[in-house]
């Protein structure tokens, strides 16, 4: 029998362009291929958590658009459960902007549009859910007061809460008393931690300073230097294989879903690391977010 995840979040749609680099300030440059993707952390690790096993309920806000639409027949055609995607009348669908430069590295801007206006009061119309789940699984493109407020729901019912606090914020420390396992990527774990991340030794200061914030378990996510975790009071460095970039687009999403589906299904976190870890090796050799996210008989470990 499957496990059953619930993840909070946005549902976007990715307009990305490839470019030889980024632009600076104030730059004009060529880029090439236009694509129109579905996106949007909260529907790709949905999406990733679906793909490798396990049943999944995504919590999410949809403007009342084309885009929105769409968005909901891919993720029902995933067999993911939409009963608690919601409508917001008034705010656009969410959109991210997305370039790709020649390294598959990428830099987004997203306009949140109705995932804004995910609120507490949704929150509480998905109770049962969050009761029956085994893990809740969150990001921060919706706001931090509900994704707080879910959090400490799924606490109070001893549920275990992963959360990838991206994009990079200031969170509280009774929000990370609420976590269980969180996973930041470089940037995320600075702006958490005021330590640079560059190497195995600043990882370990940062996850021991974020840890220090009421966290048992700290994974940081180093692309393709794999993993530096932090589990009670053990410190490991898990390397990433080898692989050709392409694009790294939703591959933090691909790695935070299959953490996810493998801890559920109560293997250690070291192995749920391993697991992640080779689901998003597989997605950065293929374009796109959703488009990339691998399927479990195709993750050999
Ligand atoms: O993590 C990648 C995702 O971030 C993209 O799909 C984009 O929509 C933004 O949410
Ligand atoms: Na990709």
């Amino acid at each position: 029998c499957k496990s059953k995840i619930v993840v909070i979040g946005s549902c976007n749609t990715d307009m990305v362009v490839k470019a030889s680099r980024l632009p600076v300030p104030g730059e004009t440059i060529l880029g090439g291929t236009f694509y129109m993707n579905p996106g949007g952390k909260g529907a790709n690790q949905a999406i990733a958590a679906a793909r490798l096993g396990a049943e999944v309920t995504l919590i999410s806000k949809i403007g009342y658009d084309l885009f929105g639409l769409q968005a909901l027949e891919i993720y029902r055609s995933e067999k993911i459960n939409t009963e608690f995607i919601f409508t917001d009348q008034k705010s656009p669908s969410g959109v991210a902007l997305i370039s790709v430069d020649s390294f598959g590295e990428n830099s987004i801007i997203v306009a949140p549009g109705a995932s804004r206006s995910l609120s507490v009061e949704d929150i509480d119309k998905a109770r049962s859910k969050l009761e029956e789940a085994d893990i809740i699984l969150m990001q921060l493109e919706v706001p931090i007061e509900t994704a707080e407020y879910a959090a400490s729901i799924a606490k109070s019912y001893g549920k275990k809460v992963i959360l990838n606090p991206a994009p990079a914020s200031v969170l509280s420390n009774s929000f990370l008393g609420s976590v269980h396992t969180i996973l930041p990527n470089r940037v995320e774990a600075e702006m958490l931690s005021g330590i640079k991340v560059v190497d195995a030794d600043s990882a370990r200061r940062a996850a021991m300073v974020i840890g220090e914030k009421g966290i048992e378990n700290v994974v940081i996510t180093l692309g393709k230097d794999g993993a530096y975790v932090k589990e009670k009071e053990e410190y490991t460095m898990i390397p990433a294989k080898e692989v050709e970039t392409i694009d790294t687009t939703g591959a933090g999403d691909v790695f935070c879903g299959a953490f996810s589906v493998y801890l559920s299904e109560n293997h250690t976190l070291t192995e749920s690391v391993e697991f992640a870890n080779a689901a998003a090796a597989l997605a950065v050799t293929r374009m796109g977010a959703q488009s990339a996210i691998p399927y479990k008989r195709e993750i050999a470990l």
